[in-house]
């Protein structure tokens, strides 16, 4: 029973960005239709899940992160018909399908903020979070936005300010009023009982501010004014915890459903307190989106999270998302595959759960921009020092036609023009392909307890350049050796003599193993994974 197949425990997410993944309509953005008509590659792919950045109704300014309204499909990405359809066929697939919930601010254009901003006593007013000037005519306080400038806009019309701690146009919900805790219990519910499998809640730390608003103390330099200041009033408040409480009761009441939390300036130990029985199934740990290209520093990200996550919170491994550069592009690997492949070894091997960023499979790089190219409101701002987030958001790759598979129309944001080799199609013929590599590791570990379930332990062996590790499980015993340098390694490891390993896989022609793993060589950038053999 305790081994029993659990999806979001032992299976893999992959996340879409609607806009970027398939548009079936040929308006250059894709949609859920664009998604349904792909299952298939996702089913063989192998993945468990699929997460969706936001498709609710939206005036986009942040892309879909500036929600107008909760309940409803945006009719550029469908229909609620168009959404019930793609819960339908996934579950055909035993593919889940996870909302991504944006619920620490809304749109400006949501009718809630419409009333609010209507006047002080509009009984919406106290759903967001309305202050008098200072004294002296300025902000309420000294907080800042995250993509620029204060966190503060004054509206005129009433004459007060309203907090936003993202774009101008997303104001923050008072979570203090519980007609808004109720009002989003309702949208989960609404979701749930429409077959939807899970939330990814985003930024949910911050959901509440500290009521009396204090200034947080500023201590450190920073290009952005948020980055500069300790953030102690604006986000990780107690009262967290009852409402995460709340939702999870609420989940419970369905079968193996699952939330994930996008922890804010996240560390090993905010995810990990944000996750449990009574909680969060899960919250994000985004140690390895920020790590260097070395074995150590990997390695210290994991020790670290195995550690803190113990045996009550389950860990999740992340190594790309929407809001950072692509792990191939920041380590400027050109059309280099080999470390992309050592990565995904690295991903599909660990205690937790993998998360695959769509296009991550056939290794996608970045497009670059020019500055009047730029849609993403921090990059905008920011520009040259920091060009936002549209680089890993480009369309999906699936074949060498002129945009890629992904439209005929005029894409929302160009097409790599890597496309010509990079995509499904050409990659899904090449047996040593990245995509080929994602497909038998998803497939090894879907056909292993010890890679879903087992112990990680570390081998001590005295190669910094080079990771071994293991994944015991009293029924399987694994062993990955990846080798970060791009030279070849040997490795000499303290193992029982007397066992007998298999190499089961490799990114490099697969060997004979020696008998006895005492002496492991290692190519440039190889990552092979050994089984135990166990006497029969
Ligand atoms: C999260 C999202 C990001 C969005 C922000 C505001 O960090 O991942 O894309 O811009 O929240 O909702
Ligand atoms: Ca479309």
């Amino acid at each position: 029973m305790e081994d029993k197949f659990l999806w979001w425990k032992d299976g893999i997410i992959y996340q879409i960005y609607p806009r970027s993944f398939s548009d079936s309509n040929q308006d250059g953005i894709g949609d859920l239709p664009g998604i349904t008509a792909r299952l298939d590659y996702l089913h063989d792919l192998g993945v468990d899940a699929i997460w969706l950045s936001p498709v609710y109704p939206s005036p986009q300014a942040d892309f879909g992160y500036d929600v107008s309204n909760y309940v409803d499909i945006d009719p550029v990405f469908g229909s609620l018909k168009d959404y019930d359809n793609l819960i339908r066929a996934a579950h055909k697939r035993k593919i889940r399908v996870i909302m991504d919930l944006v619920l620490n601010h809304t749109s400006d254009e949501h009718p809630w903020f419409i009333e609010s901003r209507k006047s002080r006593d509009n009984p919406y007013r106290d759903w967001y979070i309305w202050r008098d000037p200072s004294p002296r005519g300025h902000e309420p306080n000294n907080w800042y936005s995250i993509f620029g400038g204060k966190a503060w806009k004054f509206d005129p019309a009433t004459g007060q300010y309203y907090l936003h701690l993202f774009h101008e146009k997303q104001p923050d919900l008072n979570w203090r009023n519980p007609k808004v805790q109720k009002a989003i219990l309702a949208v989960l519910k609404f979701w749930l009982d429409r077959g939807t499998d899970g939330f990814r809640l985003d930024v949910f730390n911050a959901y509440f501010k500290h009521p009396d608003l204090p200034d947080n103390p500023s201590t450190k330099w920073g290009l952005r004014g948020y980055e500069r200041q300790d953030h102690i009033y604006d986000g990780d408040q107690p009262e967290m915890i009852p409402v995460l409480q709340q939702f999870r009761k609420l989940m419970d009441r369905y079968a193996e459903r699952y939330s994930v939390g996008e922890t804010f300036y996240a560390t090993p130990e905010k995810a990990a307190f944000y996750s449990g029985d009574d909680r969060l199934h899960a919250a994000f740990n985004f140690t390895m989106l920020e790590s260097k290209w070395d074995s150590q520093s990997y390695l210290k990200a994991i020790k670290e999270w195995d550690r803190v996550a113990g045996k009550m919170v389950w860990p999740n491994y992340v190594l790309n998302n929407h809001d950072n550069p692509r792990t191939v592009t920041r380590w400027k690997d050109n059309e280099d595959d080999r470390r992309a492949k050592l990565a995904a070894t690295m991903l599909l091997t660990l205690r937790g759960t993998p998360f695959l960023y769509y296009g991550e499979e056939i290794g996608m790089r970045d497009i670059k921009l020019k500055r009047s190219d730029i849609m993403d409101p921090p990059g905008k701002k920011y520009w040259p020092f920091y060009k936002g987030r549209d680089g890993c958001r480009s369309p999906m790759q699936w074949d060498d036609s002129s945009q890629a598979g992904f439209t005929t129309g005029r894409p929302w944001l160009p097409v790599h023009h890597n496309h010509k080799t990079r995509n499904v199609v050409a990659q899904s013929k090449n047996e040593h392909s990245i995509l080929n590599v994602y497909r038998k590791l998803i497939d090894l570990r879907r056909r292993s307890i010890a890679l879903q379930r087992g112990d990680f332990a570390l081998i001590n062996q005295s190669n910094p350049n080079c990771l071994v590790y293991q994944r015991k499980h009293t029924k399987q015993c694994m062993l990955v050796a990846l080798n970060f340098s791009q030279r070849p390694q040997i490795v000499k490891l303290d193992l029982a003599g007397s066992d007998k390993w298999v190499e089961i896989f490799s990114t490099h022609t697969l060997q004979k193993a020696p008998d006895s793993l005492s002496t492991l060589k290692l190519e440039s950038s190889q990552a092979a994974i050994f089984e135990l053999q166990t006497a029969k």
